[in-house]
């Protein structure tokens, strides 16, 4: 595997690739690589013939100084699974490489800068669709592999590529998670071995909702996953809602046939987030 760390060392890399007709895939990450980001990596490998992961923690999508500080860096750990799985490159920028002094971005996301994750988080989506929008820009990849974790973002960056007519296709991948049905994170290297059995009751209230959307009811399933959720102290819910997956937009009942349940939660200070696509039918 190649380790580049400018943007023009790899445009000089990936040009004489796709002038000889290699199907490029980017895999965007900000490392502390998991389970989760092995199976984009591996759709990305199947689907391409050279697969470029970038490693970048952007400064720009987070709204807490302290959040961004702590964000796990293990590179070298990053580097072996990397290599273990026969990535092609590595893209691992600083931050100077990234952004000069004083650039301005802004996109008009819709509601869905607003929603959910942008309303806890503003600014957040904005920064993404900066760092993304450089990315595909650096790398001009055939397919961009994102996860379905990051629900809204998947969104968003549909957005991103409809608005700026990139000429990329989108895959997202289904979510990967523990035996126990955590969905798999960075960030819950941050969990002790207490919190990690808290987040458990996360991907249990979506299963509630999910299970008993048909049999109860959309509204009487919520209410008992309400109820999981609010007996478990050590959970701080800042958001718990099942919406329509195209407009995110809340519903109350079983309307068409698909819907998505969406929460976020703070757990021993770190913030997580799962979703769960719910059949009404
Ligand atoms: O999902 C992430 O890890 C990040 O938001 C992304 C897409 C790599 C942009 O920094």
């Amino acid at each position: 595997m190649k380790t580049i760390r400018t943007k023009s060392a790899l445009k000089a890399y990936l040009q004489p690739l796709r002038d000889k007709n290699k199907t490029i895939g980017l895999v965007p990450t900000m490392g502390a690589l998991h389970p989760g980001h092995l199976s984009l990596l591996r759709n990305a490998k199947s689907r391409c013939d050279i697969v470029v992961c970038s490693i970048f923690v952007n400064p720009t999508q987070f709204n807490d100084a302290s959040d961004l500080e702590k964000y796990p860096r293990p590179i070298e750990q990053d580097t072996a699974l990397l290599e273990s799985i026969s990535c092609d490159v590595l893209f691992l920028p600083d931050v100077e490489e990234m952004y000069g002094e004083n650039e301005h971005w802004h996109i008009d996301l819709g509601s869905l800068e607003t929603m959910w994750e942008g309303a806890f988080r503003p600014g957040h989506f904005q920064g993404v669709t900066q760092v993304v929008y450089k990315l595909f820009q650096i790398v001009q990849p055939h397919y961009a592999f994102f996860g379905q974790k990051d629900f809204q973002q998947c969104m968003v960056v549909r957005r991103l590529v409809d608005i700026m007519q990139v000429p990329v296709r989108l895959v997202i991948c289904p979510i990967e998670r523990s035996r126990e049905g955590l969905a798999l994170s960075s960030r819950n290297v941050r969990l002790s071995d207490h919190g990690l059995r808290d987040a458990l009751d996360l991907s249990k209230a979506l299963r509630l909702v999910r299970h008993g959307a048909k049999e109860q009811g959309l509204s009487k399933s919520k209410l008992a996953a309400n109820a999981l959720l609010d007996e478990n102290p050590n959970i701080q819910v800042e958001y718990f809602a099942i919406c329509k997956p195209d407009t995110l937009l809340e519903v109350k009942e079983c309307e068409g046939e698909q819907l998505v349940a969406l929460i976020a939660a703070y757990i021993e200070g770190v913030r997580l987030i799962d979703n769960m696509l719910i059949d009404c039918q």
